[in-house]
C-alpha cells in the first residue's frame, strides 16, 4: 500500500505577519484562490491508495475544510498536541502504518506542477522505496537559499545531504553544479524509516513511541510529546542514513517558505514592482520607496514588515522574538 504523508504542522514563522499561528501558509488562498494545502492533497491523490494527515490541534479543522472543498473525504488524521518537528512528525505516521507500506511524504506549503515530470518523478521515487531505499527527490538549484537541504549526488546515488548550509557554503554547492536542492518531499517503507531513526535518533524514536501508545482517537498526548527531542528528519536522518537515494526530477517547484519565494513567484505573476525591484504586498494605499532596492513591504490588518528580499530568512528571527515577548 503506498500512503501520502502530508506534513501540515509547520507555523511558517518565516513568512510572519502574512501567516500566523491561527492561519499557517499552507491554508491561505492565495494561489489561484486554492490553498497550497488543498493543492497538495489534490496533486498527491492518484498516487496513493490512502491519506494520512499530520496536523495539530490548531490547525486540524483547517485541513478538514480544505479537503471537504477538494472533495476528499476518505483520509486518516494524526493530531498532535504540540509540535515537535518533522522528525517526530513521521515517526507518528510510520508507527501507525504497516512497516511493508511505502510512505510517500510530502509538505503542505509548495506548488507544484503536477505535470508528466512530478508523475515520473513520484512513480520513481516510490520504486526505490520497493527496493528498501529512502528517496530524496532532487531539484536544480537556481540560488544559494540556505533555507534549503542540499544534496550531492552522481545520478541517484547520494554523496553527501547537507541541510540549510551558510551562505558561503551554499554558493559554493550551487557553483559545483552536481548539487540538488531537496524538495522535501520523501518515499520510504515505514519500517525501513523506523528501524534508520532508531538507530539515529533512539531517543526521538522511543519518545515518539511512548507518546504514540497514549494516542486517543488520532490526538497526541502533549505532556509525553513534549519529552521527545524537537530536531527536522532532514539533520535526523537525512544527513545520515546510507539508504539515501536521489531521483533528479524536473517538476516546476517552488517552496513558498520565505518572502524571496513569495517574491519570485508575484513576479511570475505579473504582480508589479517598481524600476529597482520594490514590491508590495497586502495593501491599495500609495506606497513609494526612496533609496531602495529589492524591498518588500508586507501589510495585514494588525501589523506591516519591511524587508530586503535579500534578508528573507531573519523574518524567521522576528517572528520569534515576538513569540518570546509575549
Ligand atoms: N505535523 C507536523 N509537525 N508538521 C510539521 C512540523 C511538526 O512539528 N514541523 C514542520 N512541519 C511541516 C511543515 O508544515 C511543512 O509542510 C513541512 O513539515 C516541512 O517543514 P518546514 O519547516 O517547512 O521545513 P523547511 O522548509 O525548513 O525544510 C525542509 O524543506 C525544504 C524544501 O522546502 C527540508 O526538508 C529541506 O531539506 C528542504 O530543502
Ligand atoms: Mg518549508
Amino acid at each position: 500500500k503506498t500512503i501520502n504523508v502530508i506534513l501540515s504542522g509547520g507555523v511558517g514563522s518565516r513568512l510572519w505577519p502574512l501567516s500566523r499561528k491561527n492561519r499557517p501558509k499552507q491554508y491561505l488562498p492565495i494561489f489561484e484562490g486554492e490553498t497550497l494545502f488543498q493543492k497538495t492533497a489534490k496533486r498527491n491523490q492518484p498516487f496513493c491508495d490512502e491519506m494520512l494527515i499530520v496536523g495539530n490541534k490548531d490547525n486540524y479543522l483547517l485541513s478538514r475544510k480544505d479537503l471537504e472543498k477538494a472533495g476528499i473525504s476518505e483520509y486518516r488524521e494524526l493530531i498532535e498536541a504540540c509540535p515537535r518537528n518533522t522528525a517526530a512528525a513521521i515517526t507518528f505516521a510510520a508507527l501507525v502504518c504497516d512497516p511493508k507500506d511505502i510512505l510517500f511524504v510530502t509538505p503542505s506549503d509548495q506548488l507544484i506542477e503536477g505535470d508528466a515530470a512530478y508523475t515520473q518523478a513520484v512513480e520513481r521515487g516510490i520504486a526505490l522505496a520497493k527496493e528498501g531505499f529512502i528517496a530524496t527527490f532532487g531539484l536544480q538549484p537556481t540560488r544559494p537559499e540556505t533555507g534549503y537541504g542540499y544534496i550531492e549526488a552522481d545520478g541517484e546515488e547520494v554523496k553527501a545531504f547537507r541541510e540549510k548550509p551558510d551562505l558561503a557554503t551554499a554558493k559554493g554547492f550551487v557553483e559545483q553544479g552536481n548539487f540538488y536542492w531537496n524538495s522535501g518531499m520523501f518515499c520510504f517503507q515505514a519500517g525501513v524509516f523506523l528501524d534508520e531513526l532508531a538507530k539515529f535518533e533512539p531517543n526521538v524514536y522511543l519518545r515518539s513511541f511512548m507518546a504514540k501508545r497514549e494516542m486517543e482517537n488520532g490526538l497526541l498526548p502533549e505532556e509525553l510529546s513534549l519529552e521527545i527531542p524537537s530536531i527536522s528528519v532532514d539533520y535526523a536522518v537525512m544527513e545520515r542514513t546510507e539508504k539515501i537515494k536521489v531521483v533528479p526530477a524536473y517538476f516546476q517547484w517552488s517552496d513558498m517558505g520565505s518572502f524571496e519565494a513569495i517574491y519570485d513567484y508575484l513576479i511570475e505573476k505579473g504582480h508589479p514592482t517598481d524600476e529597482l525591484g520594490n514590491m508590495v504586498i497586502g495593501t491599495n494605499l500609495h506606497t513609494e520607496f526612496t533609496g531602495l532596492t529589492n524591498t518588500i513591504l508586507i501589510e495585514t490588518e494588525d501589523a506591516i514588515l519591511v524587508l530586503r528580499k535579500e534578508n528573507a530568512q531573519e523574518v524567521k528571527q522576528v517572528y520569534e522574538r515576538l513569540v518570546k515577548e509575549k
